[in-house]
Formats: structure tokens, C-alpha cells, sequence
């Protein structure tokens, strides 16, 4: 069912650093950081020849990474990104495989304008898992 690794998003303390890293140490190519409020992020964009990586810094009081943070304050993986081509039927699949899609079980729109939804990290050894129809 799941296709490409869309992304791995890293939980960052300081996106300017994290941009300056990936793009003078790692030689990569980074976007400029954009913020989006609806999710509670900025962002950068690393493009990698087969997928990306996403940047995230918290945005706001109520950012749903800040508690990763406070957690792991020197930032971490975050979550990884598969690509599905209908989320619809991805959602009832796994819900009839006991695994618990995170919010109301809908899938909501996510930073690149197409459906997503989550996963319990519980349910897959650690990993949050977005799953966004491609
Ligand atoms: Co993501």
C-alpha cells in the first residue's frame, strides 16, 4: 500500500542553524524557511535527490512539536512521510488493523496542500508516520 518516502522531518531548535548546516556542511540544497501557522511550524525544504527532508521549528505557543522538543531539545527525527495513492482506503485498512489514525480520523491538509493523516507512534515502534496521498 505505502509508495515513496515523501519526507523525514527533523525537529529543529533553531532552523537557522539547521538551514546553514544542511546547505554549507552537508552541501545540500535548502529552501528559505516559510512559515506556516496553520500547522504551527516553519519550515525549510532540503531536496535530496530521492526524497526530502523537512526542517520544522515551533510556531507558536501551540506548536504540536514543541513537546517533542522540550523532550529531545537538541531536536530529533520527528516523523517520516509515505506516500499513499488513496487515504481514504489507507485510513480503513489500518483502522481495521487496530492501528489508531491520530485527531478525529480524518485526514486534514497538510504543508504541501494534499491529505494526510497520522499515525499512533505506539502502534509503529516509535515512528510517527504521516501518510500523505501523493
Ligand atoms: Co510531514
Amino acid at each position: 500500500m505505502i509508495g515513496r518516502l515523501n519526507h523525514v522531518a527533523i525537529a529543529v531548535p533553531e532552523l537557522e542553524a539547521a538551514m546553514a548546516q544542511y546547505r554549507d556542511a552537508l552541501g545540500a540544497t535548502v529552501s528559505e524557511p516559510q512559515s506556516e501557522p496553520d500547522h504551527g511550524v516553519r519550515v525549510v525544504f532540503v531536496t535530496l535527490p530521492n526524497t526530502k527532508i523537512e526542517l520544522l521549528e515551533p510556531l507558536g505557543a501551540e506548536s504540536p512539536i514543541r513537546g517533542y522538543l522540550d523532550k529531545n531539545p537538541t531536536g530529533g527525527i520527528h516523523h517520516v512521510c509515505y506516500e499513499v495513492d488513496d487515504i481514504h482506503a489507507a485510513s480503513e485498512r489500518l483502522t481495521q488493523q487496530g492501528a489508531r489514525v491520530l485527531g478525529d480520523g480524518e485526514p486534514k491538509t497538510g504543508a504541501h496542500g494534499k491529505p494526510v493523516l497520522f499515525l499512533h507512534p505506539k502502534d509503529f515502534n516509535g515512528t510517527l508516520i504521516e501518510l500523505e496521498q501523493a
